[in-house]
């Protein structure tokens, strides 16, 4: 659990004036220690709360505000790009990215079948940008590959097609990782047919900290990435896109024209800064944060699941978990169902580990699976929590 810290509470209790010291909604993790739906779950920290107290509250539109500006420069730093923009959400990322690298129709942007560019940002690539959004189903059922790629790129200018001017990948997608060799051969192939290439990078942070291959090893193999402070790194807002100067000069006009040019971020910037720092860690590959624990418990309830004989649907590379309900002879919302007798928070299939759940919500996840496995539960018929990428 998060604690606030004297010094923290000290602080942020002079300013909210809060100064006889009660429990305030910062303390602790609250209902996200049991929560594990998603790892957008977890709740903003007192370290937090204080950044945000101490924050700078000038205009972002006018690009004035130091805190925004310093993330902003430190981003793009560590990820080795000239320069990076803060958004508002992982959505506002991709779209506002994917809309800056293309120009107008006939275009197409190739994913992977289960990305979220496709499956969950309410069609907005075709809407906003006219491109035909090309999905592929990966051969290896993890991870896209450059054989992949290729047969379904439209290289040629036959007047049937949408030549493909952009590959957008997802990494980690649904908790799995695309190794950085795979990346390479990607980009560089797509480079010398003059595709661009985006990445998803909503939760990178776990495919860093599950040692895949160090931050700026992948950021800087793309044109352009998305990364999100909030989800497993625990901020309450905000998402950066990473790019060239002119692509970012180009991003902020986009950004603008969907509504998100915000005022004083500030408060939104300081936050993500210390979810940054706190729980991915100051090493460019995350060692010094809180995520490598969650990736060690994620494997421990794989194993309570495995154990009991239940199956995986995915192999676990980092911090999510696919119980393979069907085959393991358990209803799609029967986890949801028991967990709320147990008082946990589960939907469908799909397990998230973040660094707010405790041993004593795995010590009842335990209960769950027990009873959902040994079938003394009358298998549910409801389907409205289905799996998840969310
Ligand atoms: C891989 C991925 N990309 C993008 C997003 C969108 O983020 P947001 O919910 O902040 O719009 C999500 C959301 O969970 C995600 O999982």
């Amino acid at each position: 659990m998060a604690h606030l810290s004297n010094g923290t509470m000290t602080h942020a209790s002079a300013i909210t004036g809060n100064t006889d010291k009660k429990p305030t909604p910062w303390h602790g993790a609250g209902a996200a220690e049991f929560d594990l739906r998603s790892d957008t779950m977890t709740k903003p920290t007192a370290s937090m709360l204080e950044a945000i107290c101490q924050t700078t509250l000038l205009d972002d539109v006018f690009n004035e505000d130091p805190v925004t500006n310093e993330l902003q420069s430190y981003v793009a730093q560590i990820t080795k790009h000239e320069d990076s923009l803060l958004v508002l959400s992982g959505t506002m990322g991709n779209q506002v990215a994917i809309r800056s690298h293309l120009a107008q129709p006939p275009h197409s942007v190739l994913c992977d079948h289960r990305s979220h560019i496709i499956c969950y940002e309410a069609g907005g690539v075709s809407a906003w940008t006219g491109a035909t959004v090309s999905p592929v189903i990966p051969q290896n059922g993890v991870h896209l590959t450059l054989e992949d790629i290729k047969k379904h790129a439209v290289l040629q200018d036959d007047i049937h097609y949408c030549p493909t001017k952009l590959i957008s990948l997802e990494n980690t997608l649904n908790g799995m990782i695309m190794p950085l060799d795979e990346v390479k051969r990607i980009v560089e192939w797509a480079h010398a047919n003059e595709i661009k290439v985006h990445l998803d990078g909503a939760r990178l942070w776990e495919a860093v900290v599950a040692g895949a291959g160090s931050l700026s090893e992948y950021t800087s193999l793309f044109d352009s990435v998305s990364l999100c402070f909030s989800k497993g790194l625990g901020a309450p807002i905000g998402s950066i896109v990473v790019g060239s100067q002119d692509f970012i000069k180009k991003a902020r006009w986009f950004r603008k024209s969907i509504g998100g040019g915000a005022r004083q971020t500030g408060v939104i910037a300081a936050a993500a800064r210390v979810a940054l720092t706190e729980t991915f860690g100051t090493d460019p590959k995350g060692q010094t944060g809180k995520l490598a624990a969650t990736h060690e418990r994620a494997k421990q309830v794989a194993n309570l699941w495995t154990s009991r004989g239940g199956k995986l649907r995915y192999p676990l590379h980092t911090n999510m978990i696919w119980l393979d309900l069907e085959s393991s002879g358990v209803g799609p919302n029967d986890l949801a169902e028991i967990g709320q007798q147990k008082g946990l928070r589960l939907s469908g299939g799909r397990v998230v580990v973040h660094y707010q759940i405790s041993d004593e919500a795995i010590a009842r996840l335990e209960q769950v699976f027990d009873i959902a496995l040994k079938g003394d539960f009358k298998r549910s018929e409801d389907t409205s929590k289905p799996y998840g990428s969310k």
